[in-house]
């Protein structure tokens, strides 16, 4: 297949889940991300090939059931604001844990007013199913921070993390969430003070922890670069480029691993946005998928393929 698509699902609709993640369940990649028709905020397409897709369901809605935890926000919409990007507040960058303790599946993402981007919050929702719809629990400053782009990280042992950009994108926070994932248990690491950094997405592998995050020019691409850890709450390495200038006409949004069928060898998939731009041009973004080399020393890097084997 390509490694730049914006696929139609079966019904012939494209397949608008931006700024996503993808699972794997129950032999289904589930792509879950940005959905701005309508009065859609979050969808949900799967696909076993990534040739056919198949909808799964809006999670995320102006028209969710709402209920607002004590002290959060609980406005999907703001009478008299509009966004030029669909309906409603700017929801962004969705990503889902199940927690095993509570059996429930709860996104975190970014929330905005329609019409500019500077309240910075966090949001939150909770379903029972991965795919069902979505109770929207309210958006709020974590420990008071500003937050914009962001993502969730899970350890083996259950601890999850949420990492966003805090201090008008000029640092990256990593969170520890609470047992139940719905709520900041404290402020673990500050990264890279003063750098501008966007898009974070996490990923572990051999015990070594990567994180990928872009540079902050708005919708427009810019040099990506990683770093590694050993562990999550320790200390980060320096950032070293990650990809081209612009990261191939891309910007981070998830790490998806994938074991080939035919070898056996588990490899990791960087999954990238290729934003078409503000206005009526973001309907036209595209997924980049390209393969992740790990070289010596825990360096890792992306190389420019018109064509990709994910090996499934
Ligand atoms: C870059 C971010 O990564 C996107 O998620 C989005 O917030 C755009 N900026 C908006 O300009």
């Amino acid at each position: 297949m390509q490694s730049v698509f914006l696929p139609k699902d079966i019904n012939g609709n494209i397949v608008h889940a931006h700024g996503g993640q993808i699972l794997f369940q129950d032999g289904y990649y589930y792509l879950i991300g940005e959905n701005r028709t309508n009065r859609v905020k979050v969808s949900c397409w799967r696909t076993k090939d990534f040739r056919s897709w198949e909808f799964r369901g809006h999670l995320l809605t102006l028209d969710s059931k709402v209920e607002c935890r004590e002290g959060w926000a609980p406005e999907l919409e703001i009478p008299g604001e509009e966004t030029t990007l669909g309906h409603g507040c700017n929801i962004e960058r969705p990503k889902i844990l199940y927690n095993q303790k509570t059996g429930r599946y709860v996104m975190w993402m970014h929330w905005e007013r329609p019409a500019d981007y500077r309240e910075a919050r966090c949001a939150v929702a909770v379903s029972d199913r991965l795919d069902g719809e979505y109770t929207y629990l309210g958006s709020f400053n974590p420990l008071g921070h500003m937050s914009r782009d962001c993502t969730l990280f899970q350890e083996e042992n259950g601890d999850a993390y949420f990492i966003s950009a805090a201090r008008d994108n000029h640092d990256l926070h990593i969170y520890k969430l609470t047992e139940d994932y719905l709520g900041i248990e404290r402020l673990v690491q500050v990264l890279w003070p003063g750098e501008l950094r966007e898009a974070p997405t996490v990923f572990k592998k051999d015990e070594i922890y990567y994180m990928l995050t872009s540079g902050c020019t708005g919708w427009t691409p810019n040099q990506s670069s990683w770093a590694c850890a050993d562990s999550i709450e320790g200390s980060w390495s320096q950032r070293h480029n990650f990809g081209d200038e612009t990261t191939f006409h891309s910007q981070p949004t998830w790490v998806l691993p994938i074991t080939d069928a035919h070898t056996g060898e588990k490899r990791y998939w960087y999954f990238a946005d290729r934003w078409g731009g503000s206005g009526e041009k973001y309907y036209q973004s595209q997924y980049v998928m390209l393969p992740i080399h790990f070289g010596k020393d825990q360096s890792i890097s992306i190389q420019w393929q018109d064509e990709i084997d994910l090996g499934i």
